[in-house]
């Protein structure tokens, strides 16, 4: 297979041989969190199966496209259903269509998940800012030879979560009435829940929520130096002390529940960056 920077180039020569209008933001749809493409003015949809080099998403609650259109009138490419490192591809897979997207011309990307809150003072259906992350051993995608057109070997990671995108989403949130939490994403593989002790050692290691996805995106976008903003939804609780099962039925059901509150303050922060 050719290098990661040649298939990137044909990646998006053929997005742009498709649908030529320069995207501002790029937005990845969590779990459950897919109905923000209602909020899209849809101007053109291609599947991933469709496009060279990409993964596709296998996972129920995923659909599988990149959507191009204008959100509260600005460009946008939006991934409806993301790839997971638990569905057996890459860790340099996962963070392909990030670098697709900036390769676009994206200058922000947004990002959303669903995740087990483990700070005891959330609940099922809160939102939490993501204001930084922890890796529980998940792969690092810039493991290899660094690609330098695309980042430093060893890149900074004082600040993948802009400060100045999540002082915007607290004024946004705070004008539309829509209460927030903040706090630390911790990444795990899966695709197994936790155990009752691991979340407690998520919770000790300084985690306020658990998932698995965004911190192999986020890597690779701060890789590239592309500002990040992302938002949990808190889907599960896994630290408490009554029977504790969780399903993943559970976690898309509270994730489709909380959703118009993350669509309506991604629509506002997508405004917000024009
Ligand atoms: N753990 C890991 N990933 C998750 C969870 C969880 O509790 N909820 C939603 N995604």
């Amino acid at each position: 297979m050719s290098g990661l920077l040649e298939r990137l180039r044909e990646t998006t020569g053929f997005i742009q041989s498709q649908y030529n209008t320069r995207p501002k933001v790029g937005i990845v749809l969590g779990s459950g969190l897919g109905n923000f493409i209602n909020e899209i003015s849809v101007e053109k949809e291609i599947r991933y199966h469709d496009i060279p080099h990409f993964p596709v998403s296998t996972v129920e609650g995923h659909t599988g496209k990149l959507i191009f259109g204008k959100a509260g009138g600005v460009d946008i490419v939006a991934m409806a259903g993301r790839f997971h490192f638990y569905e057996g591809y890459s860790a340099e897979e996962v963070a392909f269509p990030i670098r697709v997207m900036k390769f676009l011309g994206i200058g922000t990307l947004l990002i959303s998940n669903a995740a087990g809150g483990v700070n005891s003072g959330f609940k099922v259906g809160d939102l939490m800012l993501i204001t930084d992350h922890i890796s529980f051993f998940v792969p690092n995608p810039l493991l290899g030879k660094n690609v330098a057109e695309l980042g430093a070997r060893f890149p900074d990671m004082s600040e993948p979560y802009k400060k100045h995108l999540i002082a915007k989403a607290k004024e946004i949130a705070d004008i539309l009435g829509i209460p927030l939490q903040e706090g630390v994403y911790c990444g795990v593989t899966g695709p197994t829940f936790e155990t009752r002790s691991e979340y407690k050692l998520i919770q000790k290691l300084g985690g306020d929520a658990v998932g698995m996805s965004t911190v192999q995106e986020v890597i690779a976008a701060a890789h590239m130096g592309l500002p990040v903003f992302a938002i949990s939804v808190i889907t599960d609780i896994g630290v408490r002390e009554e029977e504790n099962i969780i399903t993943h039925e559970e976690v898309l059901q509270a994730a489709k529940d909380s959703e118009p509150k993350l669509s309506a303050i991604f629509i506002e922060m997508v405004k917000a960056l024009c």
